[in-house]
């Protein structure tokens, strides 16, 4: 939309979409574009008719290159430190209702891989590519690549593209590891993407929220807490109109209605 420099924003459905948009510097995340990031999916948060988020680079070379080198050369720890540097990149995402959907054509490297990371499923174009390349600047990942890269591909692998900073993963490679969870052709990624995050808009959105934060209680909690976290939501879906809809529906063998209350 018009207010956006560095991301272009649209809705298909009851999908909000957001392209990362400076395809002169690979979309390298500087500051204002993570604004401009944050205030597009804080929208669709609390946009009632949307039920799914898809990011994605534009054109299809890059996801995203990384943190914005340019920008970050002169910082120092003070100011870093005072003034948070890289906080932003989380405060909105990491309060997100929805589910967000990264479709990664072309490169994702340091914090582009890291963004990726961030949200609930990752999709990969053919030629995409995963990295975390932060060592070759003497620095290192700030943004998960240390963590939530271990989660997702284990410590082995993990570890050789941290410290090497050269060692990629294909898309091939990255679905095998488990970062990715499907390859589509870099022409029909994104409307691929869109397709799945409509049918995930299609379900009842207290159900799919409660999922997305059930999920990520596996990565919080003990087995023993997700597990007891787990049965609370479930026991308390029973509250919602679209549980007795979902369930009505299924025993009169029709399509259920859900009013996402
Ligand atoms: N920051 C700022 N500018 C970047 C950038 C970045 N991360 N990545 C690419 N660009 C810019 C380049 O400077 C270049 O701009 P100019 O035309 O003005 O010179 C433009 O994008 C195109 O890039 P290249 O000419 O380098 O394109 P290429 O095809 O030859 O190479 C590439 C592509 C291998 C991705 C290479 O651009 C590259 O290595 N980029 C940096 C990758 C990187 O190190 N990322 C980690 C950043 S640190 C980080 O992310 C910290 C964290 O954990 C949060």
């Amino acid at each position: 939309s018009a207010e956006y420099t560095l991301i272009k924003t649209r809705i298909e459905g009851n999908v909000g979409v957001v392209e990362l948009h400076r395809p002169k510097a690979l979309n390298a995340l500087c500051t204002d574009l993570f604004r401009e990031l944050n205030d597009a999916l804080a929208r669709f948060d609390q946009d009632k008719n949307i039920g799914a988020v898809v990011l994605t680079g534009s054109g299809t070379r890059a996801f995203a290159a990384g943190a914005d080198i340019k920008e970050m050369k002169d910082k120092d720890f003070v100011t870093n430190y005072t003034k948070g540097f890289l906080n932003l990149w989380t405060e909105q995402i990491d309060r997100m209702r929805k589910p967000i959907i990264a479709a990664v054509n072309g490169y994702a490297l340091g914090g582009g891989c890291e963004l990726a990371m961030m949200c609930d499923i990752i999709y990969a174009g053919e030629k995409a590519v995963f990295g975390q390349p932060e060592i070759n600047l003497g620095i290192i990942p700030g943004a998960g690549g240390t963590q939530r890269l271990v989660h997702a591909i284990g410590k082995a692998k993990a570890m050789e593209m941290v410290l090497t900073g050269n060692a990629k993963l294909t898309a091939k490679e990255a679905e095998a590891a488990g970062l990715v969870a499907r390859i589509f052709p870099i022409e029909s990624l994104v409307e691929e993407a869109i397709k799945i995050a409509q049918e995930i808009a299609s379900k009842s959105q207290p159900s799919v929220q409660m999922a997305k934060e059930a999920v990520n209680a596996a990565f919080e909690m003990p087995l023993s807490s997700g597990l007891r976290f787990e049965r609370r939501l479930f026991q308390a879906l029973f509250a919602t109109k679209d549980q007795k809809e979902g369930m009505a529906a299924f025993a009169e063998k029709r399509k259920p209605n859900f009013t996402h209350e």
